[in-house]
C-alpha cells in the first residue's frame, strides 16, 4: 500500500464569507460519496496548512508553537498530515474510523474524521499551569473552526466532536506522547 500521498494544491474557495458563516451548521448525516484528494487537501490546508514561505500556518498558535497536529481517519488508513510537504503519511493501514466514535454511530457513515492532537514534544514554551492548558485548547479550537468554515465554503457536511476515547484514538495512531482533543467528522451531506 502507498505509504505517502502527495496532496494536490488546495482549490480556491469562492463562497462569500458571510455565506460561509451563514451556512455553518453541525451536520451528522452523510451520503456515501467519498472526499476526493483536492477537497481533502483544501480542508487540511485550511485547518493545518502553511500559508507562507516562512512556514507560518493558516491557523495561529500560541508563541507560534504549532503544537497541534492533524490526523486523518478514512476507509484506507490512519494518516498524519504534514504541512511542510502537503502530504499524508500512513500511520496504520485499514479502516480505523470506529476508533473515534465512542458510540456516535453516525461517524461510520462519514468518509473522513480528522483528529486534532497536541504533540507534547512541542509544548515546552506553553506548558504548565492553566494558561498553558488554555493555549493548547484554543490552538485546537481555532484549527477546528477553520476546518468547519472550510467545509461550509465547500458545501461539505461536518460536525466538531469532543466525544471520543483518547486512549483508543492513540492506539489507532500508534502514538503515545500526544493529547487528542477534538475530532471533526466530514463528508457530503445526505
Ligand atoms: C467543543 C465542542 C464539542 C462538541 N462535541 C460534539 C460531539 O462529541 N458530538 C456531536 O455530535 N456534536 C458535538 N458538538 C457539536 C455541538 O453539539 C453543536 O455545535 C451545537 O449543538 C450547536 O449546533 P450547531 O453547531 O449546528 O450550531 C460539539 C461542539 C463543540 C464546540
Amino acid at each position: 500500500m502507498q505509504t505517502t500521498i502527495e496532496l494536490p494544491p488546495p482549490v480556491e474557495m469562492t463562497m462569500p464569507f458571510s455565506q460561509v458563516l451563514g451556512r455553518r451548521r453541525s451536520r451528522r448525516e452523510f451520503s456515501d460519496q467519498s472526499l476526493d484528494l483536492p477537497l481533502l487537501s483544501t480542508l487540511l490546508w485550511a485547518c493545518a496548512g502553511q500559508n507562507g514561505a516562512d512556514g507560518r500556518r493558516t491557523a495561529p498558535s500560541a508563541l507560534d508553537s504549532r503544537e497541534v497536529e492533524c490526523f486523518v481517519f478514512d476507509q484506507k488508513g490512519v494518516w498524519s498530515y504534514c504541512a511542510e510537504t502537503n502530504a499524508l503519511k500512513l500511520l496504520a493501514e485499514g479502516d480505523h474510523r470506529s476508533a473515534t466514535t465512542a458510540g456516535q454511530d453516525f461517524v461510520h457513515s462519514a468518509p473522513v474524521t480528522l483528529i486534532f492532537a497536541v504533540n507534547q514534544a512541542k509544548t515546552e514554551r506553553i506548558s504548565g499551569g492553566l494558561a498553558g492548558a488554555i493555549c493548547q485548547s484554543v490552538d485546537v479550537g481555532v484549527m477546528v473552526q477553520n476546518a468547519l468554515l472550510a467545509c461550509s465554503a465547500m458545501g461539505l457536511a461536518a460536525v466538531p466532536r469532543a466525544w471520543f476515547e483518547p486512549q483508543t484514538v492513540l492506539q489507532a495512531l500508534g502514538l503515545t506522547s500526544y493529547d487528542p482533543q477534538m475530532a471533526v467528522t466530514v463528508g457530503f451531506p445526505k
